[in-house]
């Protein structure tokens, strides 16, 4: 994509401006970034997503059972009609993976990687309703969807900020206001992370958070060691074949270190490990138990069925990217990776990018024999499905 043309969403912006300039810097606010937006989904089919075991959900009652009360979904039917009149939210997220139309405008944020963006969350808030002023560690694009909210932003926080007493929700203890907009459906707050905001309902309204994923440094190193340490022997150790005679036994001198150092960074620098690991971490599904593929599919069947007009589409729930090291490449699909060669270039592209895959657009790689075996496992593994008649 060309990132140097204005863009609506981003208020006139190119998508190099608002990088150089607000992504994870400052806080942007655009009027109408999807002009006359509606909201492909209304509070009553939120709601009934709600009441759904695989939907991750959550109520926030100002006044409940306690001050900010935090109830977690599934919910009954029910539990919704006992609720106050005002000062309560209902948030539900990924609706992305459940609902088509709300996937689909992702598609206005492809000036981002794919495998940063997490999930959209919509929550639904009667009025006065909020979560409270609290920070979150990424940044968040807030589109309104329906009615109106008032949004206050304030200071930059970080784990020192001090919280109220809350077991369950991160509420901050001071608000120092900077900006306080109203937000009617269309316009969208860009928040980039530790920024403390609050966000308070009009009217019932519904608003939309595109979240990314951005691993703490504390998730690379954990998991980085932990997938690396796969590929090590117990042979490989400390060694100190270069030891010098000890001048006190007792101490850790600082050649230690340096070979304590040599030894870490012989493994961390290992490219090819890293950028598997990392493809591997980045397209791990949310919800992993969403992306089962069908016991057993035999290749024959699956193009046959590709050859009689079937379309293939992408599991909701399923995350796929590409790379590419030395003359090799890698392709990400939910948590797992596979080396291919470098003529399927084309192919991974396509079927990343693709929102559907049939016998038109996959063309000549159905007679590829890795081509068709990479589709066929990408069914296997559940990433890929054929879609229902
Ligand atoms: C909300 O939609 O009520 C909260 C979103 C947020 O503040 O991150
Ligand atoms: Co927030």
């Amino acid at each position: 994509m060309n990132s140097d043309i204005p863009l609506q969403l981003l208020g006139g912006l190119t998508a190099r401006e608002f990088l150089r300039d607000y992504w994870q810097k400052k806080p942007l606010l655009i009027r109408q970034a999807i002009p006359d937006f509606e909201s492909p989904i209304d509070a009553d089919e939120l709601a009934g997503l709600a009441l759904e075991e695989e939907v991750e959900s959550r109520l926030v009652i100002e006044h409940g059972e306690r001050p900010w009360e935090l109830r977690r979904g599934p919910f009954a039917e029910d539990e919704f009609s006992k609720l106050p009149e005002k000062e309560w939210t209902l948030l539900v997220q990924a609706v992305d993976q459940f609902v088509p139309e709300v996937s689909e405008l992702l598609e206005n944020f492809r000036f981002l990687p794919s495998w940063r963006v997490d999930d959209v969350m919509i929550s639904f808030a009667a009025p006065g309703g909020s979560v409270g002023p609290h920070f979150d560690n990424y940044d968040v694009f807030l589109l309104q969807g329906h009615g109106k909210r008032n949004w206050k932003i304030g200071q930059m926080c970080d784990s020192e900020s001090p919280l109220l007493q809350h077991a369950d929700l991160r509420i901050l203890a001071e608000f120092h206001e900077t900006e306080e907009w109203v937000l009617e459906p269309g316009d969208m707050l860009y928040l980039p992370p530790r920024l403390a905001h609050c966000g308070v309902a009009v009217d019932n309204c519904m608003t939309y958070s595109v979240g990314f994923r951005a691993p703490s440094a504390a998730e690379v190193l954990t998991h980085f060691t932990d997938f690396l340490s796969q590929f090590l022997t117990d042979e490989e150790r400390y060694t100190d074949a270069d030891a010098k005679p000890a001048v006190d036994p007792h101490q850790i001198q600082h050649d230690a270190l340096d070979r304590l150092k040599s030894l870490l960074a012989e493994h961390m620098s290992d490219e090819r490990l890293l950028l598997t690991w990392f493809g591997q971490y980045m397209t791990e599904p949310r919800y992993p138990e969403l992306v089962v593929g069908p016991e057993d599919v035999e290749e024959e069947d699956f193009l046959a069925a590709l050859q009689d007009g079937a379309v293939l589409i992408r599991n909701p729930s399923a995350r796929l990217a590409w790379s590419e090291v030395d003359d090799d490449l890698l392709l990400f699909a939910s948590g797992q990776s596979r080396y291919l060669p470098g003529k399927l270039r084309e192919l991974l592209k396509l079927i990343c990018a693709a929102d559907a895959l049939h016998a038109d657009n996959l063309g000549e790689w159905l007679t590829d024999e890795d081509g068709r075996s990479l589709l066929c496992e990408l069914v296997k593994q559940g990433s890929l499905g054929f879609a229902d008649e």
